[in-house]
């Protein structure tokens, strides 16, 4: 069986994030999206991997190399622009040779990995397996009806006015028939063909589509308070790993990682935490749930329940950052010039919430 990951698309909802950078290598506990997506399909055992990338192609490929990092190979596939999932597979047919395959969006993460479901696809043999997942906003994804016997009765994209709250989750397992059915459908209202409509009409062919609903959790990190929970639940399983130094006025208090170069000085760190190499935290807090990436220079202030990317700086900011995303490269401090008043130069598309 093969995998294939999708890594192209705009990251519209994630903007000014992804003006620069692509959604899926947004980190989570330090660690881009992206990579747990391989983590999950090579440890279901598949080693053969195929990557749909797009605008943000180099990045990608520079972040995730050849695979063996991963003890898995990749091989990357082009998208001229995203014209849907169903698009994707449709390009991805020399790669997957008349295999099976498991199809992962690269922003969906799965806690308890996917091993099993592969399993039983190899096993049972349908030609297709979906995931459901109940949510509380099921008009925000590709919604399932099942029969009351439990099979799969029909499949809509964000309908306005879902059938059930069981969502789809962003992994599905396929064999060779799909190609027939992404060839015969037709774009959707936002001009994509979509891999709910292709998994429709294997339904309507009379294939066997068979629904399996995870009760584990799982995530579309599509938007900033999801990437907010991802970071959280992640960072819920890290064990302490100091490789860093912390001097004799610091604390840490639960399990707290700090990365290869990272000083720590004059400051409390609450876990679940993590603070990126290099970075320096001095006269500060930094609270749970906290993702601090590398060379940050957090001084004088407080951070909880955040993302920092990479080379930010913090100084001195008089009062607490809270279930904030910070962009590469911000600058954010307090300043005592006269008259008193915010200056911002913010991105396209920022959110900023003052007090
Ligand atoms: O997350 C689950 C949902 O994913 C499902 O419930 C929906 O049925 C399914 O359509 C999909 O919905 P989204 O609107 O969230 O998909 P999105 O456009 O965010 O794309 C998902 C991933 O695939 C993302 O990492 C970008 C990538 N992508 C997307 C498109 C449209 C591509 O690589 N190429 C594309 O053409």
């Amino acid at each position: 069986m093969k995998g294939l990951i999708l890594s192209g698309g705009t990251g519209t909802r994630l903007r000014p994030i992804t003006f620069t950078s692509a959604k899926q290598l947004v980190p989570i506990a330090n660690k881009p999206i992206l990579f747990y997506a391989i983590e999950t399909v090579g440890d279901a055992g598949i080693t053969d991997i195929g990557i749909i990338v797009g605008d943000t192609k180099e990045e990608v490929k520079e972040t995730v190399g050849d695979g063996s990092a991963f003890g898995v190979k990749i091989t990357y596939i082009e998208q001229e622009a995203p014209l849907g999932l169903a698009h994707a597979v449709k390009i991805a047919e020399d790669f997957i040779a008349g295999d099976s395959f498991v199809m992962f969006l690269g922003d969906n993460l799965i806690k308890e990995g996917i091993a099993g479901l592969v399993e039983e696809f190899e096993r049972d043999k349908p030609n297709c397996q979906i995931l459901l997942a109940h949510v509380e906003n099921p008009e925000q994804f590709g919604v399932a009806e099942l029969t009351s016997d439990g099979k799969v009765e029909r499949l809509i994209e964000k309908p306005k006015d879902p059938p059930s709250d069981l969502a789809l989750v962003g992994v599905y397992m396929f064999d060779p028939h799909i190609f027939e059915a992404v060839k015969a459908i037709k774009p959707s209202w936002r001009d994509e063909l979509e891999i709910t409509d292709a998994i429709q009409y294997l339904l309507e062919k009379g294939y066997d589509v068979r629904p399996h609903v995870i009760d584990g959790w799982w995530k579309d990190t599509g938007k900033l308070d999801d990437i907010l929970e991802a970071n959280r639940i992640m960072l819920e399983g890290i064990e302490t790993d100091i490789r860093g130094t912390v001097d004799a006025d610091s604390t840490l208090h639960g399990r707290v990682v700090i990365e290869e170069g990272a000083h720590i000085t004059n400051s409390v760190i609450r876990g679940p935490a993590i603070i990126g190499k290099n970075s320096e935290i001095t006269g500060s807090y930094v609270g749970p749930f906290t993702a601090i990436h590398n060379n940050v220079r957090l001084v004088g202030s407080e951070v909880e329940h955040s993302i920092i990317l990479a080379d930010c700086v913090i100084e001195n900011l008089g009062g607490r950052l809270e279930g904030s995303l910070l962009g590469r490269n911000v600058k954010l401090h307090k300043s005592d010039t006269k008259p008193r008043a915010f200056r911002l130069m913010v991105g396209d598309n920022s959110q900023v919430e003052v007090v």
